[in-house]
Formats: structure tokens, C-alpha cells, sequence
């Protein structure tokens, strides 16, 4: 008998039809007539209802049916006339495939904590909670592409493996092939790379924005959507020393039209949420944010307030002294922290933020200069409840500025000089942004934490499963 996916099942109304499920058991009850197993295959939040006549089947045919256990029933397709449910299905067989030894399988009960299932990574997709998270982490991911393919954006493979640090930060992890008990070092104690395998010091990428630009300065508007990874020893739940990063480069734009095309796309991503995964998202709700929903739809619905760093200091310094207490200081010059982010977010406007024009000492190199001498065209989206989501800006396109800057900054030119090729052959005005990609699904999932919007989660001290 031809399989079904549970999703489809419950679509159906031709009542009496056979068909075959496939499964695994969230729980079984029932009395001495008739037992009831709710099967799930991951398809969607919804089980479909298997229906045993106990005078087909022996208690020993159902006994190792327990929760965990996978399945394959036979029968027959019948209305249903329990409650939350239209469509069940009257077993005829039912093949066990694997089961699960209650007294050993960690999934039993329904309401663990999200700490402990943090524990069992390799397990928690079974449940309803992270099985709504990964569907909507996969609509979220055919979203952005369909966003940019749709927009004549082509999506371009930049390297995970790289001997340039975009950011500057000096938060890579290195990347070597030679014998760590046996290092080969020069005269000055220096590590000599010339026989590692790239016979170069490489690290994993911590942003393809470098190589983007070199997409974008041919291709005209490019995106990348890839794995980046820092090594920042900040164990907090917005960060991740492996996570996915979507990066928008396109030439001959500017910060103005660089804003508004971050504003389309996570509203475009959002909207997308919101359509296509409305059951998953009203279970997340039900369970963790009972204003999830309005979140979403809010933000689809409001323009993005555009202010200047400037402006926002303003604001959280008049805060300060109307007696708002932050846990670190607001200064002009330093960087934001997630509180102020937050307060301007979440307090002063109610709505997402673009801030814009930073102090040119707390961001890259390659950020175009302004007129003043003393800031910068980068860009900040800030979210509620997330503070930053999206960090870009429109990109110095002058040679001896970016030169000069990358110098100030530590950069070296031999490292980048083929980045710097863009500005020698052909430069012209460009601008991107890099969204992190469980930064949208914290938003999207109105999950608190971001190890529990990807699958196997990388953090400090933890690179289990
Ligand atoms: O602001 P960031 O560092 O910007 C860049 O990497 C630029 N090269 C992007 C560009 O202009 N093409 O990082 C971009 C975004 C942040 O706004 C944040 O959402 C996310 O990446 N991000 C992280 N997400 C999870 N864990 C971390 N450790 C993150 N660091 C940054
Ligand atoms: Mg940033």
C-alpha cells in the first residue's frame, strides 16, 4: 500500500479509503475494546489518530507500542468524531519497526525542560516543540531564497575556509593540517605555515562579505547564505560560535536603498512565517509567547524607524536622566549594548530601529567614511526582543580612504589586496548586510534562546552530537 505523509492524511475526506501511515508513537491509551495511538511523522505538529479494535489485535501484538516506537499502520480512512481532530484511521495491521524501552527512552513524558532537551539534541526533534522550530527553520530558509531569486539576486558560494579576517576581530578559528605536538617555528618563534596544507595561516570564515563584494562588483547584486563561525567566548543566548549568515551585496546602491531593502526582506520573511507556518507558530505561542503573533504581524505592518547613532544616544542619554537604569553607560563612542538596543526597541519606539552613522572607531574597515570625519554609513537593524539582527553598511569605495583605513585598523594590505582590486579596477558605489540567521529565527520561533533554533548548537565548551 502506497505510503502517505501524516500532513496529507489529515487533509482527506474520502472516508473508507485504504492507506498506510508510517510513524513514530507520542503516546498510547485506551481501554479493554479499543486502543488509540497518536502517530507522528514530522510532517506536521498534528498527529493523526490510529484507531486498534482490541478484538482484531491481542494486547500482545500492542504491548511494545509505546511512546517512541515507530510504526507502519494499515487501515482504513474514517471520520473522526473525537475533538481537535476530523480525519483517524482504523488500523487493519500494524508493523513495529523499532521500539522504544520505556524504562530507557528519555522522551517519555510531555513537558521537559528546554535545558534538558539541550542535553538530548539528538533527540528533541521529536518533540512538538523542535519539530516547529526546524519546519519553520526550513521555511525560513526558502524564503530568503525565493526573496532574492525573485529580485534578480544571484545566490554565490563564498569559501568556509579563508586566510583573510573580514571583521577584523580576530575571533577565527584556525584551520591547520600540521602536527600541533610538533610545531615548526622560525627564528623569531614565529609558527611557519609554509608547509600547513594551504601553506598559509587559514581560519573558518566569520563572514563572506569580502568575497560577496567581489560577487556583487560582477554580478550586480548577489546574496550568500553559509555557515560562519566566531570564536567569541560570549555565552549568551544570542550568540553562537557556528551560525548561519545571509549577506546581500549589490552594487550601485546606497545605505538609503541598502535600509529599505533590509526592511523588504525580513518583513518578506516574516509575512512568509506567518502564511505558511501557522500552525507551528500558534503551538510556539500556546506554549512560550502568547504575543508572539502580534509581534509578527507588527512588524509587517510598520516601517522600520530610521535614526543616527547620534540621535539614538541622544535618546537613551535623556533616558538616563529621566532616572532609566542601564547596566552599562551610553556614551558617545562606545559601542550599544543589548539593553539600549532594546530600550529604544522595545520603549521608545515600539517598533524595529535602523540605526545608522556609528562612531568610525567601533566598526570595520571597509565601511564608507562620512563628510564628518568621525562616523561611519553603517547600518543596525534592531529587533524587539533580539536587539541586533542585522549589521551591513554601504561600503568605502574610494582606494586610498579603504587603504588607509585598513591600515589604521591592523589590517593587512597583503591579505586583502585582491579585495582592494575591486576599488582599483572599476569601483564603484556598493552596499550589504549580513542577517544572522537564528537572530531571525529567535524572532520568528519567539524562542528565548539561540541554542534551541538550530539543530546541534555550538558554544562555548559544547560541540557534542
Ligand atoms: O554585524 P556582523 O558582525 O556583520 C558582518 O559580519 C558583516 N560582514 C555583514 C555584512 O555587512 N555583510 O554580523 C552580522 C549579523 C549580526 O547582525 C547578527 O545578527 C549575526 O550576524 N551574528 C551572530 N549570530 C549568532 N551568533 C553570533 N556569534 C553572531 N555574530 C553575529
Ligand atoms: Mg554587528
Amino acid at each position: 500500500m502506497q505510503r502517505i505523509i501524516i500532513k496529507d492524511a489529515l487533509k482527506r475526506s474520502d472516508f473508507g479509503e485504504k492507506i498506510n501511515v508510517k510513524g513514530w508513537v507520542r503516546t498510547r491509551r485506551g481501554n479493554k475494546n479499543v486502543s488509540f495511538i497518536a502517530l507522528n511523522d514530522g510532517s506536521t505538529i498534528n498527529n493523526i489518530q490510529v484507531v486498534v479494535d482490541l478484538t482484531k489485535f491481542t494486547e500482545e501484538e500492542l504491548k511494545t507500542i509505546t511512546t517512541g516506537a515507530s510504526l507502519s499502520v494499515d487501515g482504513v480512512l474514517a471520520e473522526s468524531v473525537g475533538q481537535g481532530q476530523s480525519v483517524e484511521i482504523q488500523a487493519t495491521a500494524i508493523e513495529i519497526y523499532g521500539t522504544a524501552d520505556p524504562e530507557k527512552y528519555p522522551l517519555q513524558k510531555k513537558g521537559h525542560t528546554l535545558e534538558y532537551l539541550r542535553e538530548i539534541a539528538h533527540l528533541r526533534p521529536r518533540t512538538n516543540t523542535f519539530g516547529a522550530v526546524f519546519r519553520i527553520r526550513h521555511n525560513m530558509a526558502m524564503a530568503i531564497h525565493t526573496f532574492f531569486h525573485e529580485r534578480g539576486f544571484f545566490y554565490f558560494h563564498t569559501p568556509i575556509i579563508t586566510s583573510s579576517d573580514c571583521e577584523g576581530a580576530g575571533q577565527m578559528f584556525q584551520v591547520t593540517t600540521q602536527n600541533l605536538y610538533d610545531l615548526k617555528k622560525d627564528e623569531t618563534g614565529a609558527i611557519d605555515y609554509t608547509n600547513d596544507f594551504f601553506g598559509a595561516s587559514t581560519a573558518l570564515t566569520v563572514s563572506g562579505q569580502l568575497e560577496g563584494e567581489l560577487g556583487a562588483m560582477a554580478l550586480g547584486a548577489i546574496y550568500t547564505f553559509g555557515p560562519t563561525f566566531r570564536a567569541e567566548n560570549s555565552n549568551t543566548p544570542r550568540h553562537l560560535a557556528e551560525f548561519w549568515m545571509i549577506e546581500p551585496e549589490v552594487a550601485f546602491i546606497e545605505i538609503a536603498e541598502n535600509m529599505q531593502l533590509a526592511q523588504d526582506f525580513v518583513q518578506y520573511c516574516v509575512n512568509w512565517a506567518l502564511k505558511n507556518c501557522s500552525e507551528d507558530i500558534e503551538f510556539l505561542a500556546k506554549m512560550y509567547d502568547n504575543e508572539l503573533i502580534d509581534r509578527l504581524k507588527s512588524v509587517v505592518e510598520n516601517d522600520f524607524v530610521r535614526l543616527t547613532y547620534t540621535e539614538g544616544v541622544e535618546i537613551l542619554k535623556a533616558a538616563v536622566a529621566k532616572g532609566k537604569k542601564f547596566e552599562y553607560p551610553v556614551d558617545w563612542g562606545t559601542d550599544l549594548q543589548s539593553e539600549h538596543e532594546r530600550y529604544l526597541v522595545e520603549d521608545h519606539f515600539k517598533k524595529p530601529v535602523i540605526l545608522t552613522d556609528y562612531p568610525k572607531e567601533i566598526k570595520s574597515f571597509y565601511m564608507k567614511q562620512n563628510a564628518d570625519g568621525k562616523t561611519v554609513r553603517a547600518m543596525d537593524v534592531l529587533f524587539p526582543k533580539i536587539g541586533e539582527i542585522i549589521g551591513g553598511s554601504q561600503r568605502e569605495e574610494d582606494l586610498e580612504k579603504i587603504t588607509r583605513r585598513a591600515q589604521e585598523m591592523n589590517v593587512p594590505e597583503k591579505d586583502i589586496w585582491w579585495y582592494l582590486d575591486t576599488r582599483r579596477f572599476g569601483t564603484a558605489p556598493h552596499s550589504g548586510f549580513g542577517l544572522g540567521f537564528e537572530r531571525l529565527m529567535l524572532f520568528v520561533t519567539g524562542m528565548q534562546n539561540i541554542r534551541d533554533v538550530i539543530p546541534f548548537p555550538r558554544t562555548p565548551n559544547n560541540a557534542a552530537f
